[in-house]
């Protein structure tokens, strides 16, 4: 039963259809809006449901009613009894749901008064949003519009259907501590201080890693969690330091065990949602693969604009750009843009500028017309060359093409030990690829691109804290095919800086991590973890975490894998990020009732706030700052 029918109201405004007409209800809602019309009055009642419209009207409405409805104002609260009247044609109101009846008001009753608004609730389809900081300020008042309630809807929704789909898939949702010791996830973890243990703190958790592998250990095949999870990190605009992700594991599997699990949990959530069905099984694609032809690692796959390296070609061109490349050893990439040659002037020389921006020294267009080859390198291919460059690319009358010169990452080989740092190069094509697909409207919002990227590489330099760290974490299984390197380069603990085994231990292997990519955007990660207790001791030899560390932060763990590890592994789907794209939301916290700023702040609660000097003492701290 859900006819919200209580104490208060037979029914719920935003229910009412024309089914209702002929039938005396009474409501209880928000004022939404008021508009006084000399002798009749209308207001827009609105409750969780919906909206609809109220009449008081002299003749009906006694007079004292009438008078009193004269007095409300927005974001009262009211009740109000009446008969519900099939609207005349003249006046239906397509745009809701209830448009086609209202009520004709006989009772009123005031629950509550309102102040003025200091963000108003009903806007015109036009006006502008206050400033986010005053809507986050006031929250609970925001949370009243359309968007963000259709928003927390859909989240809901989610929610109960990846629940429905995991539990028909054998799974059980467990839930583990908040309480907790640090976690591996590598950001800064949020520490609680402990009051019955002077000096010490539990840690808040980054992700349930820990546990959901110990619950493997334990037998508990086939996990889940709708799981919070916290992390002091730097913020970006994609992420929350508190976030919700789909967290699973299961035992005896492989990666295709995984993504079998994870593409069929997103197709069930496509098809409630958005009544899409998505082609299953996603694409697989290689991390190197990625790079070589996206330059990136979460690639938008909605269109093609494949990276071409056309250095060979090139090169021989009278130029001194590229000629100078023979000496540098930097190659010379470059995409085909399909109908590009119409961009304007101004948009070809902004070309440059995107490419500056993210790193490179600059961009090269050429484009081919009706009378050929024109742009800043053109004439520098003969006729000869510039039919072998046209063939090479795929340039056909109409079409552009876009280089930049620089050391790219990795080739279609698969090797990643030959390749730089992640640099500015392919990070400028990979920005003007994509800008070109979203000028050339290839980004649609109803095409629905997913990936599987595996064989992410094992380890990566983080340039902070200048060392070797975990590209995952450090849990995940190395690609069987580098193990034996892997032990050959770390026997001893990492290798020395500079050396050429240094530089192939920090990217030159591989791992059984995987990320799943939609639509250019990153939505979950996981891996095959280690069940063999030397080779997770080998891992962290090879991190340079010493032994008595490994104990510390991890031995519960390597604990536990001496009593029999089945092989497992799963993924973790960042929950806010599906749902800001389901609802085709701007920002996650559009999709979190509660969010943060993106300086880490709760605005309207009023948090992180300071502690009085008691509460410290009873907590054993004291502050260095005011
Ligand atoms: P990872 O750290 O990659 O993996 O997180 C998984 C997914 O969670 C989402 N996510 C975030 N969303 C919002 N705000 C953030 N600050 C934030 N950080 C991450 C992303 C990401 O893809 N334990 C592993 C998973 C595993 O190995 O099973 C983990 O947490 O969408």
């Amino acid at each position: 039963m859900n006819d919200f029918a209580t104490t208060y109201r037979t029914a719920q405004a935003g229910a009412l259809r024309a089914s209702a007409a002929g039938s005396r209800v009474r409501l209880a809602g928000w004022i939404h809006r008021r508009r006084d019309l000399g002798g009749l009055v209308f207001i827009d009642l609105r409750d969780r449901g919906g909206r609809v419209q109220l009449a008081f009207e002299p003749g009906t409405t006694p007079p004292d009613v009438l008078a009193r409805a004269r007095e409300l104002g927005p974001e009262w609260v009211i009740g109000v009894a009446g008969l519900v009247r099939q609207r005349p044609a003249g006046n239906l109101n397509p745009e809701l749901p209830t448009g086609e009846v209202e009520v004709v008001v006989d009772a009123l009753q005031v629950f509550s008064a309102s102040d003025t608004p200091p963000i108003p609730v009903a806007r015109g389809g036009d006006d502008e949003l206050p400033a986010e900081d005053l809507r986050l300020r006031y929250r609970y008042l925001d949370l009243r519009r359309d968007e963000l309630q259709h928003g927390l809807h859909v989240r809901h929704r989610a929610m109960q259907c990846v629940r429905r789909h995991l539990t028909s898939e054998g799974f059980w949702e467990i839930d583990t501590p908040m309480l907790t010791r640090r976690t591996p996830e590598g950001a800064r973890d949020y520490l609680v201080p402990s009051r019955v243990h002077p000096g010490e703190f539990y840690a808040l958790p980054q992700s349930p890693q820990l546990y959901k592998q110990l619950l493997m250990v334990s037998g508990y095949d086939r996990y889940f969690q709708i799981a919070r999870c916290l992390r002091d990190e730097d913020l970006r605009a994609d992420r929350q330091p508190e976030f919700t992700q789909i967290d699973a594991e299961l035992s005896f599997v492989a990666e295709e065990d995984v993504f079998g699990v994870g593409e069929r949990t997103m197709a069930a959530l496509w098809r409630e949602i958005l009544g899409v069905e998505l082609s299953l099984p996603f694409p697989r694609l290689s991390y190197a693969e990625a790079l070589a032809r996206y330059g990136t690692d979460k690639p938008d796959l909605r269109f093609g604009m494949e990276f071409q390296d056309l250095t060979a070609l090139l090169c021989e061109a009278d130029f001194r750009l590229f000629a100078a490349t023979r000496e540098s050893g930097e190659q010379i990439r470059g995409i085909t843009v399909p109908g590009g040659a119409a961009l304007s002037r101004r948009e070809l020389d902004e070309l440059a500028a995107i490419a500056r921006a993210a790193g490179a020294a600059g961009a090269l267009w050429v484009k081919r017309g009706p009378d050929g080859l024109s742009g800043p390198f053109a004439k520098a291919l003969d006729e000869g060359l510039a039919g072998r460059f046209c063939a090479a690319a795929g340039l056909a009358d109409g079409d552009l093409f876009v280089a930049v010169i620089g050391h790219f990452r990795g080739a279609a080989a698969g090797d990643l030990s030959r390749a730089a740092v992640l640099g500015g190069a392919e990070v400028a094509l990979d920005a003007l690829r994509r800008h070109l697909g979203t000028r050339l409207g290839l980004r649609r919002p109803d095409a629905h691109a997913w990936a599987w990227v595996t064989g992410f590489p094992l380890f990566e330099w983080e340039p902070e804290a200048e060392r070797v760290v975990a590209a995952h974490h450090p849990f995940t299984m190395p690609h069987p095919d580098d193990v034996a390197r892997l032990l050959e380069l770390t026997s001893g603990g990492p290798p020395p800086a500079g050396t050429a085994a240094f530089a192939l231990y920090r990217e030159g292997l591989r791992s059984r991590a995987y990320d799943a990519v939609y639509n250019g955007n990153e939505l979950a990660s996981g891996s095959i973890r280690i069940h063999d207790p030397a080779l997770q001791r080998a891992v962290f030899r090879a991190l340079g975490i010493p032994e008595s560390e490994a104990e510390r932060r991890f031995g519960f763990l390597l604990e536990a894998f001496r009593f029999g590890v089945p092989p497992h592994g799963g993924f973790a789907f960042g929950f806010d990020r599906l749902v800001m794209l389901l609802v085709g939301a701007p920002s996650l916290r559009d999709v979190i009732a509660f969010p943060k700023t993106t300086a880490a702040r709760a605005l309207f609660e009023g948090a992180p706030s300071t502690v009085a000097d008691d509460e410290l003492r009873e907590l054993h701290i004291r502050t260095t700052s005011a």
